[in-house]
């Protein structure tokens, strides 16, 4: 090791207006720490990122890890900061509250011992996001290509099997086999709707059909269609539909029956207290667009599971596929309108559906 390198290398560090030369400080922040009585103490704290993560030059500076950081977070700092108190340089990726960087600990060593270490952050939450969003897009397409290539190959010989099943089904005196019968019926039904769903995800915009729709009649249509459900579970479904909103609009009307037909299933599903109550409002927005408003009162949805809503295959379901939501917002959003989830946990869900009055299809 060069000492009279070392050294340079400490004058440099220690130096407040070299830092500012030599690190991008707008993207991240630079700090140094010691070892002292067995922690780790900061010594050296800049860069606009500290006040984004919630922390300051003088939280920081003179405190142990301990002063900001707590738990898990803790921990692995201290572990990052013994590993490079021992004299190696140590790279990271890590996230705080919401926020991701990189950083990299480099020991300063003076005649063999460590004395210093300072350590570089940078943001790179908006990195890291377009890198999720392309690899989301990546994952959609995939199941598009994978979802237009195996559904008409299912399709074919499960069409068949359905048909030879009923065949058998009525030749049948047997009441046990008729119940394994209608088992097989109800899965392979089970089939045929996962495998219309991939097909709908692979070319939902060519499966347009628009037309000129009276939305109030559209609305109290799937109300009605879904109460007998609703009410097996001793739920209510409340219509609140102001009188005056008689407009018609331009869309494809089984494409929105089946979005909201899916939101309100998830509500009913998500309801278990009885004599709850579903309501289901249409409201008007401005003079473009209108409002469609599905409130329940069931389990709410955790900030955490809320990010994941619209992710093909998201399920908390034992029998679900996870393809409900997604399926609507690809609906709304080829409807040039939008999909909101606001919920409360232990209180409920709302599913807000905005969309054009009209639209150029
Ligand atoms: N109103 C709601 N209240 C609470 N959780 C909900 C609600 N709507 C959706 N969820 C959560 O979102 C998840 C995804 O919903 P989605 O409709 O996409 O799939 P699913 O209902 O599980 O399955 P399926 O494909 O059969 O619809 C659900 O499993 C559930 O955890
Ligand atoms: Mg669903």
């Amino acid at each position: 090791m060069d000492h009279n390198n070392d050294k340079e290398i400490k004058h440099v560090f220690n130096s407040k207006i070299q830092h500012k030369h030599r690190v991008p400080i707008q993207n991240g922040f630079v700090f140094k720490f010691v070892k002292k009585d067995n922690d780790f103490i900061h010594t050296f704290s800049e860069g606009s990122f500290l006040k984004k993560l919630g922390l300051s030059s003088s939280s920081v500076v003179g405190k142990p890890l301990s002063g900001f950081l707590s738990g898990d977070q803790l921990n692995e700092a201290r572990y990052c900061y013994e590993t490079a108190w021992n004299g190696n340089i140590f790279s990271l990726e890590g996230s705080l509250n919401g926020f991701h960087y990189v950083a990299s600990l480099t020991p300063i060593i003076i005649n063999s011992e460590v004395v210093e270490v300072t350590g570089t952050v940078f943001e790179i939450t908006e990195y890291r996001n377009s890198v999720l969003k392309i690899q989301e897009l990546e994952k959609l397409s995939l199941i598009g290509e994978l979802a237009a290539g195996i559904a008409h190959e299912i399709r074919n010989p499960l069409t068949s099997i359905t048909g030879f099943v009923q065949m058998i089904q009525e030749r049948s005196n047997d009441e046990i086999t008729d119940t394994y019968l209608e088992i097989a019926l109800q899965e392979l039904k089970r089939i045929n709707t996962i495998v219309n769903d991939f097909m709908f995800i692979a070319k939902p915009k060519e499966n347009m059909e628009i037309r000129n729709v009276n939305i109030h009649s559209l609305v109290s249509y799937v109300i009605e269609f879904m109460k007998p459900q609703a009410i097996l579970k001793d739920i209510q479904i409340v219509e609140l539909i102001d009188s005056d909103l008689t407009f018609t609009t331009r869309c494809d009307p089984n494409q929105l029956t089946q979005v909201l037909i899916n939101v309100i299933q998830n509500a009913i599903e998500a309801t278990s207290g009885r004599q709850q109550k579903i309501v289901v409002s249409l409201k008007n927005v401005n003079e473009n667009d209108f409002l469609i408003e599905i409130a329940d009162q069931g389990d709410g949805i955790s900030q955490e599971r809320q990010k994941r809503l619209f992710e093909p295959f998201y399920t908390t379901k034992e029998k679900g596929t996870g393809l409900g939501l997604m399926m609507c917002k690809r609906i709304i959003e080829n409807h040039d309108g939008s999909i909101e989830v606001n919920s409360q946990p232990g209180k409920g869900t709302t599913i807000r559906i905005i969309l054009p009055k009209v639209s150029d299809f």
